[in-house]
């Protein structure tokens, strides 16, 4: 049954529970203008993102689910809305090295670390504090050797529903000792609204502010080449369908079982915040556009999304839904070129991703 205090329809008492001594429970963050969000603070996991069409009509934009256990169960293969960290992405053989010493992290994907292995960010219960509507606190403190990274780190995350229809998220964080850190978020969008099924994102308009992108091997692990986009399927510099060129011929389509792939955003400095991608639901005329400080953008087209059930029975099959990860470039500790992802002692570390919803018809 849908509850009725929300216009998603979850019921909070699903998500109140203890987990490692921490408790979990529902947030909801809603503007003037009538848009919502579900959080849980189990994985800071985004649950819903209310959104009006072109004709007003409020749809969820995100794949959600029900009660915490499934978004538990869910989140741990596929990171459904879920901040994802330390560091984002795969680390060939998971090891990597900062100052004299080397780490070794666990290997979840081939022979090598996704996403921080098993008990990365997505697994934690973030402390969480509701100071407005439309706001969300969330902090977490690492501590030195868990999930296998140096130093105490002190994670800070704000959620907010903007008043101009965004949802913005403010990373923060410190160390007490030189590590990695490289955090993203796992929103699954489907701007035609999730549904039963949820249909195919092949039609959504893509376009993405990058010259070049990065290459991966059969294993998704990043090359170290970084490749003009100029006469491939990758070249995004104006609207293309997601659908239109992803069952091309193309060994890097094949190697991503569709588009799985960093994209190096094109910035007059390094971190500054800057227009990424844009993505359109004709169906809909739900329009996203993403902005970010990071270099990178990973176009992720839901290619192994096994068509699960979730929130209020709707189903995710393959390809029904993209994920925009805003982070720096992939594996930076085995590719020297890439920027550093190495925290220091002492740096405040900050990093902003802003999905701004609007309508076109
Ligand atoms: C990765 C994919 C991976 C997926 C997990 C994405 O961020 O790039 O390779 O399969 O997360 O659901």
């Amino acid at each position: 049954m849908k509850d009725k205090t929300n216009l998603t329809g979850l019921n909070p008492e699903n998500f109140q529970s203890v987990i490692n001594g921490k408790k979990t429970d529902l947030y909801i963050l809603r503007n003037s203008s009538g848009m919502e969000m579900c959080i849980t603070n189990y994985g800071a996991i985004v649950l819903s993102i209310m959104v009006p069409d072109c004709h007003g009509k409020f749809e969820n934009v995100v794949v959600g689910f029900d009660t915490l256990e499934e978004a538990c169960r869910q989140s741990k293969d596929y990171y459904i809305g879920a901040v994802i960290g330390p560091v984002a992405g795969r680390i060939l053989r998971g090891t990597f090295r900062v100052g004299e010493k080397d780490y070794h992290l666990q290997l979840n994907s081939v022979s090598n670390t996704l996403h921080s292995g098993d008990n990365g960010f997505h697994t934690v219960v973030w402390q969480a504090r509701q100071p407005r509507e439309n706001q969300l606190f969330l902090q977490y403190l690492h501590a030195d050797g868990e999930a296998g990274f140096p130093g105490n780190i002190a994670v800070r995350m704000t959620y907010t529903l903007t008043e101009d229809n965004a949802f913005r998220i403010d990373y923060e964080a410190e160390t007490d000792c030189d590590t990695l850190f490289c955090p993203t978020n796992h929103a699954y969008f489907n701007l035609t609204g999730i549904g039963n099924p949820t249909t195919s994102i092949e039609n959504h308009l893509v376009m993405i502010n990058a010259d070049f992108y990065l290459p991966t091997d059969e294993n998704t692990n990043h090359t170290g080449e970084i490749r003009t986009v100029a006469d491939t399927p990758f070249d995004f510099r104006s609207c293309h369908s997601i659908g239109e060129r992803i069952n091309q011929n193309n060994l890097q389509l094949l190697n991503g079982h569709g588009y799985d792939h960093c994209f190096v955003l094109k910035k007059a400095a390094l971190h500054e915040l800057s227009f990424a991608a844009t993505c359109i639901s004709p169906a809909s005329g739900r329009k996203m556009d993403v902005y970010t400080t990071e270099p990178g953008l990973i176009m992720y087209t839901g290619n192994y999304l096994p068509g699960f059930t979730g929130m209020h029975n709707t189903t995710y099959p393959r390809r029904s839904a993209v994920c925009f990860e805003t982070q720096c470039f992939p594996d930076t500790p085995n590719n020297q070129h890439f920027p550093s992802i190495v925290l220091r002692e002492g740096e405040l570390y900050k990093q902003t991703c802003i999905y701004q919803f609007s309508t076109q018809s």
